[in-house]
């Protein structure tokens, strides 16, 4: 556990931890409002993101941002994180060994943060941070609350660039947590 935001980051850049560092560009730490009320949690940085070093940036994060933007949430008083901060080659799901490793890092993060909201985004963040035993067609639009945080699953918006039929539900949960926060 690092006390300041600085240590944290610097281990971070300095992880190797597991092997996906071998393939990084930049390690993708996370983004916004350090002392936000609403936090993001995604998988892990595609290839815009590994050579931004920023998560969300790529074509998924557009549709994530148009999602905000139509719901009045403001991307930079929101905190945005993955669940891995190395690029996964391919895009391929991070395994169980990268993420158990890199996730101490988030949990660090959550505890700097200290959001009353997190939004799971998709099923490896919702599996990671939930159990495995979650699925999130099941589990998306459903309030979970554990040690004091309130978890809204919903579909990665990576998933809504493959079938725009969910995209209908994204947005309902976003609205359920944008109520949440008022
Ligand atoms: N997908 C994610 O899960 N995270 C990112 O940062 C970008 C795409």
């Amino acid at each position: 556990m690092y006390n300041t935001w600085e240590e944290l980051e610097e281990a971070i850049k300095g992880c190797r931890g597991c092997k996906l560092y071998t393939n990084r560009t930049n390690i993708v730490f996370g983004t916004g409002n350090r002392e936000a009320d609403l936090m993001f949690i995604g998988e892990g940085p595609g290839a815009d993101e590994d050579r931004l070093g920023e998560p969300f940036v790529g074509k998924a994060g557009q549709l994530m941002n148009e999602a905000f933007l139509a719901l009045g949430i403001d991307r930079k008083e929101v905190y945005i994180a993955n669940i891995v901060k190395c690029r996964p080659p391919s895009n391929r799901n991070p395994e169980d060994d990268e993420a158990s490793v890199c996730i101490n890092y988030l949990r660090n993060q959550v505890i700097l943060v200290k959001p009353k909201i997190i939004v799971l985004l998709g099923s490896v963040a919702l599996k990671n941070i939930l159990g495995k035993e979650y699925g999130i067609t099941d589990t998306r639009g459903k309030w979970i609350e554990k040690k004091g945080i309130k978890y809204m699953p919903t579909f990665h918006p990576a998933a809504l660039l493959r079938d725009d039929s969910k995209k209908i539900f994204f947005w309902k949960d976003l609205k359920e947590v944008k109520k949440a926060m008022e």
